[in-house]
């Protein structure tokens, strides 16, 4: 039996690792948890019967809570997330890695700690997921570039004009993937790309210049690798995070999928296009943001948290986002190596200076 903790067990992420869980023999889970939705949270637990059930920040930052499990799923959003990381490495746990924004934050500690404790992380996220795929048995020396596709959002064909009258609805509508509603959002004002670029660089060791960014509107490619000899490997798959999640608890081994397979005979069109992000301004903010490195994604990742509340409580308006996360970076004074004190400060300082903007 291998034994498994979810994070954000009631999340997009959370319930469809339990349906892919429900089909596979040998898993138990150990523990759950959500943050407000005690009903499915309560389902869950008669459902699966774990050892542990944890509700709210604090009780997920409890090391206890996933001290029996083999794997631990990190499938909790935004910042919260990198306390149970952080805890899952320090007991030398395989982890299992949705929660893109701890490795946003703190990439560089996390790596130097893995490092330490010898522990490993498997990708969740369906891009990383997939290059991870590529990369296995080759020469990481060999890469020239490693290629995210983007589906470009629900607002891809929208103009600047446009964009500015979006509403909730209208973001939350996404193409081709159902998930929760921060990550949506993410995903409309292209700031995940650019998270999933920083993700890249700490996920796989490779600089900036070597991570490119395809649009792909029908999201069937999911990642490829270009080597020196000027091959592409790519990874394909219908769009279900099922797989992914499937792909990140059962490695090295492999399963039949929860879902139906991609039939690349009806698959139709496949496209790739190249990006225009000059109307996303997040996503140039996330790649200055990288760039400049220290703390400043951290306050990058804290703005943008605070910024999608506002839009989803219908406070600000979509173009409003980046707007905020501007200005709060441009008051950063960027702090060149942030221990993990400084991060959690700067977080929650950050937090309380763009509450502030209207
Ligand atoms: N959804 C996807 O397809 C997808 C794909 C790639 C990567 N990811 C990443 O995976 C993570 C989860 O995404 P999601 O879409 O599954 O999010 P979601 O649907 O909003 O679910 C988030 C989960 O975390 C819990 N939670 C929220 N805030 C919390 C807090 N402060 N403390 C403790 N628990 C908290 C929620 O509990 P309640 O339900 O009780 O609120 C829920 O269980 C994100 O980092 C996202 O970027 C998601």
């Amino acid at each position: 039996m291998t034994k498994i903790a979810i994070l954000g067990s009631t999340g997009s992420i959370g319930t469809t690792a339990l349906r892919v869980i429900s089909r596979l023999k040998d898993f138990q889970i150990t523990a759950l948890s959500a943050n407000g939705n005690i009903p499915l949270l309560n389902r869950q637990a008669l459902k699966f019967k774990p050892k542990k059930i944890a509700v709210g920040q604090k009780q997920i930052e409890d090391i206890s809570l996933i001290q029996d499990a083999d794997i631990v799923l990190i499938a909790v959003v935004g910042f919260a997330g990198l306390k149970p990381l952080i805890n899952a490495i320090k007991l030398k746990k395989r982890i299992a890695l949705a929660n893109k924004e701890s490795l946003i934050v703190a990439g560089d500690l996390i790596n130097r700690m893995l490092k330490k404790y010898n522990a490993g992380i498997i990708p969740v996220d369906s891009e990383h997921s997939a290059i991870r795929q590529c990369l296995e048995g080759k020469n990481i020396r060999e890469v020239s570039n490693i290629i995210l596709t983007a589906s470009g959002g629900a607002l891809r064909k929208h103009t600047v004009k446009e964009l500015q009258k979006v509403r909730v609805a209208d973001v939350l509508n996404h193409p081709t993937w159902k998930m929760g509603k921060k990550i949506t959002v993410d995903s409309a004002t292209l700031i995940n790309k650019g998270f999933e670029v920083i993700e890249a660089h700490y996920l796989f060791g490779i600089p900036y210049e070597k991570i490119k960014v395809v649009i792909h509107p029908q999201s069937l490619v999911h990642g490829a690798v270009e080597f020196i000899d000027g091959t592409i490997i790519a990874q394909m798959g219908i769009t279900d995070m099922a797989i992914p999640i499937q792909y990140a608890i059962t490695h090295p081994k492999k399963f039949p999928p929860i879902t139906k397979k991609l039939d690349l005979a009806s698959a139709g069109k496949i496209e790739f296009l190249r990006p225009d992000m000059r109307k996303f301004p997040c996503f140039a903010l996330a790649m200055q943001a990288a760039r400049e490195s220290g703390s400043m994604p951290v306050v990058l990742n804290a703005a943008n948290e605070v910024a999608v509340k506002k839009f989803l409580d219908g406070k600000i308006n979509f173009m409003k986002i980046p707007r905020l996360i501007e200005t709060v970076m441009k008051r950063h004074k960027t702090v060149k190596n942030p221990d993990m004190d400084d991060i959690f400060r700067l977080d929650a300082e950050t937090r309380r200076y763009a509450e502030e903007i209207n």
